[in-house]
């Protein structure tokens, strides 16, 4: 076979992949077309602030591609960093548990197997895709502990006072507009003494590993979702990284803020970090 014949070859398989995604996208949604958000939106940072609307948008419309592109780009290794985060944040039998951000659902999901059937979990986010996803993904069972889906926002959690013995947020803090905010919620809806665990993506220290960063980023990050359609969306990643403050800085802001204490453990060769709160006891509250 001539390289133009392989050419022609590679060309229909990619057209082929990118109906077959296409497909994908729209069978998945099973909804009125008006309702899904147009293709390739813009990334959406604006002077280093993201903006709502448009980190809204762009997360209803990866729903559907946004656990595969997750186990593709990391090897399946999102699996354990959820896993390590739920264990920071010590989610106890019975306890009742907020996963905040939570997407599609994974890390709530693992909070209601640390719960058991007595416990209660909730997942909040602000994509209705993302939720929709997420229940038709769950599959209850009479160990874990019950899942209520609820549309909220991360700056403004609908709920009361010291409600929560446990609470996670997987790639959330990242992308709202106001991170002091975000945190002084989970503060103010976590029980005296109780936990969160924030997991995301973190600038390493080591040049080296920023240079791989980079590298995985545009090379196999945004090609990838360029082969789902997505592109756009995910190079806002590494723009959001940029005025993400580092896990150094979210542990002063945290403590600042009033959290009792404060630790950011960097992962996966400091690419990733999850930052773990703790309120203060009831009896110096
Ligand atoms: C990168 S995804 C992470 C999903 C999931 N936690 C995971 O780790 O796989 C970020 C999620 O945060 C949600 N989100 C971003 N800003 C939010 C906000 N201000 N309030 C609620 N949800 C928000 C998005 O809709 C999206 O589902």
């Amino acid at each position: 076979m001539n390289e133009k014949q392989k050419r022609a070859i590679a060309r229909e398989k990619l057209s082929l992949s990118e109906f077959s995604n296409h497909s994908k996208i729209n069978a998945a949604f099973e909804r009125d077309q008006n309702e899904v958000p147009t293709m390739g939106a813009a990334p959406a940072i604006r002077d280093g602030i993201p903006e709502t609307e448009a980190v809204k948008a762009l997360f209803n419309r990866i729903a559907p591609v946004y656990d595969e592109l997750n186990d593709r780009l990391s090897l399946g290794l999102h699996h354990v960093w959820k896993q390590m985060t739920v264990s920071w944040c010590q989610p106890f039998p019975g306890a009742i548990a907020l996963d905040i951000c939570c997407g599609s659902g994974d890390l709530a999901r693992l909070l209601a197997k640390q719960v058991g059937a007595s416990g209660q979990v909730i997942g909040l986010d602000f994509a209705r895709s993302q939720l929709d996803w997420a229940q038709k993904t769950t599959t209850p069972t009479p160990s874990t502990a019950p899942i209520t889906w609820i549309e909220g926002d991360a700056t403004a959690l609908p709920f009361d006072d010291s409600q929560f013995d446990s609470i996670t947020m997987g790639y959330g803090l990242r992308n709202v507009p106001d991170i002091a905010i975000s945190l002084q919620e989970i503060s103010r809806v976590l029980k005296p003494g109780a936990k969160a665990a924030i997991l995301d993506f973190h600038r390493p220290s080591w040049s080296i590993m920023q240079a791989l960063q980079r590298t995985y980023l545009d090379q196999l990050v945004v090609p990838a979702a360029h082969q789902l359609g997505v592109e756009a969306e995910y190079a806002y990643i590494w723009p959001s990284l940029q005025r993400f403050p580092t896990g150094q800085q979210q542990v002063e802001l945290a403590l600042n803020i009033g959290f009792y204490s404060a630790v950011h453990y960097e992962i996966a060769g400091g690419m990733m970090g999850v930052l773990v709160l703790q309120t203060p006891p009831s009896s110096i509250c």
